[in-house]
């Protein structure tokens, strides 16, 4: 074959491949959603695919005006930060909402359409409020305001996609893995929120096991930059629990740093 054919198709599987989503567009669309959030414009003033579009509020579809849910009014808001992975055109939010008439903690996934990475597809929010595990939205703030989310330099110092997506995992599952603790690269002063619940270091007290009920429908936000995964999905392993949760880890220095998780 001659290398003038070679190359043409060469050139057309680096494109299929190569994500058509950058940082810069996800990170940009997450903060007009954030600014649809606190002006209540969710519903009406993001590009949401006109065919297909879904929201998902705590594992379940649903409506984003529907009423008491967390897009159907303005929110103040206290925090947000967002994360970006270019290779699944995804975004994750999180939002604390704790000075408002209703507090909420919100724990967000956004996925953009592949034909135009602008319009989004899917809304997908774990909605935390009183009466959620461990909630207390001022406390929440508190502890996450101290943190440091901000990208890792230098860029060598990065965990790659395959670490993040392993760490999330293996978090997940020590529930029901005796051995999935110890393959966590847990860092010696890491701190784990849970709602407001606050323990450092985190690797300590942490399940060896004993159930049956694998914690399933993951959903994985990954950005390498930052160093976090964010696993959206529903959390089983407790006895009878079919929690709506999240769990995001950021990893510092190949080393587990946070643990924040929102959970219904
Ligand atoms: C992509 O979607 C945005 C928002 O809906 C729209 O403004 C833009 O025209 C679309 N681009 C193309 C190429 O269709
Ligand atoms: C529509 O959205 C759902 C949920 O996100 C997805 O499973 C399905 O594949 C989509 N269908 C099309 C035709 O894009």
């Amino acid at each position: 074959m001659h290398a003038s054919t070679v190359f043409p198709l060469l050139l057309s599987l680096v494109s299929s491949v190569t994500a058509a989503c950058t940082r810069e567009q996800l990170l940009s669309s997450a903060s007009k959603f954030v600014a649809a959030v606190q002006a209540g414009t969710v519903s009406s003033s993001l590009p949401l695919t006109t065919t297909n579009f879904t929201y998902q509020e705590n594992n379940k579809p649903s409506t984003l005006t529907h009423s008491g849910g967390p897009f159907s009014q303005p929110l103040k808001i206290d925090l947000s930060r967002s994360t970006a992975d270019t290779q699944a055109c995804a975004t994750y939010t999180l939002i604390i909402s704790s000075s408002g008439s209703k507090p909420y903690v919100l724990a967000t996934q956004l996925r953009f359409s592949s034909s135009n990475t602008s319009e989004i597809t899917l809304i997908d929010t774990i909605s935390a409020t009183t009466g959620s595990l461990f909630f207390n939205a001022k406390k929440t703030l508190e502890y996450i305001q101290k943190q440091s989310w901000a990208e890792i330099t230098p860029e060598g110092g990065r965990p790659s996609r395959e670490l993040l997506k392993k760490v999330g995992d293996a978090y997940l599952d020590m529930w029901t893995d005796a051995n999935a603790a110890g393959t966590i690269p847990w860092g010696t002063d890491c701190e784990r929120v849970e709602g407001s619940q606050y323990t450092r270091p985190c690797g300590t007290n942490v399940p060896k096991g004993g159930s049956k009920t694998n914690n399933g429908n993951r959903r994985y936000v990954i950005d390498e930059v930052v160093g976090s995964v964010d696993v959206l999905c529903s959390f089983d392993a407790l006895q009878g629990s079919r929690y709506p949760d999240s769990h995001e880890i950021r990893v510092e220095g190949g080393k587990v740093k946070y643990v924040h998780t929102v959970t219904v």
